[in-house]
């Protein structure tokens, strides 16, 4: 299977979870191309038989750059006929959207956004999407540091953990077999 990891991580929270899924992949056997979303990239998203697409959350939205991709790439598609009313599913393709987030004002709502923006640009084409997946990440500046006690999480410091990685990996050995 044909599989893209494609994910935003602004201070390393997803990049952690990006890693983890890319690794489990490839210890099953399958191929797998891991992007970081810059600036100006040009993916063909259709190529893939699966994606694995995941941002941190900022002000309850995926990061910038994977926020101006996704546009980027819903207009792109738009214009190519690729997007069409009803939005047909397109056989055998898949996708699983996920986000990094602290929760601290109002838990997983505030993360809900992000996740549920990401998806769209998929199932506009037709990818079916088989999962979303929300996992914790602490804030790592000065500036918000505070964030990680007395959220409606707890504490959430050093999220994603060790048990959070190995949740990761259960997750896409798992899915695999939807
Ligand atoms: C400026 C800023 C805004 C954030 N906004 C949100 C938010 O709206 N909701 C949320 O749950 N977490 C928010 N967070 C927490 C991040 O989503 C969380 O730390 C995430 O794991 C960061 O992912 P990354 O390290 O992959 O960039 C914010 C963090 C920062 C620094």
């Amino acid at each position: 299977m044909n599989i893209l990891n494609f994910y935003y991580s602004q201070t390393g929270n997803t990049g952690k979870i990006a890693t983890t899924i890319g690794v489990t992949l490839q210890s099953l056997g399958h191929t797998v191309e891991t992007l970081h979303a810059e600036k100006d990239l040009d993916i063909n998203f259709l190529a893939y038989d699966f994606l694995f697409v995941g941002s941190g959350v900022y002000q309850w939205l995926p990061g910038k750059p994977m926020l101006d991709i996704l546009r980027g790439h819903r207009q792109k598609y738009s214009d190519a006929g690729k997007i069409v009313p009803c939005s047909p599913r397109l056989p055998g393709k898949k996708a699983v959207i996920y986000c990094t987030y602290a929760g601290v004002h109002t838990g997983i709502n505030e993360a809900v956004p992000a996740v549920k923006f990401c998806a769209q640009l998929f199932d506009h084409l037709g990818f079916t999407i088989v999962d979303e997946w929300y996992f914790v990440g602490d804030f790592k500046t000065a500036e918000f540091i505070k964030g990680n006690t007395g959220g409606r999480l707890g504490d959430i410091t050093g999220r994603p953990d060790t048990r959070d990685l190995q949740d990761v990996e259960q997750r896409v050995r798992a899915i695999l077999k939807v």
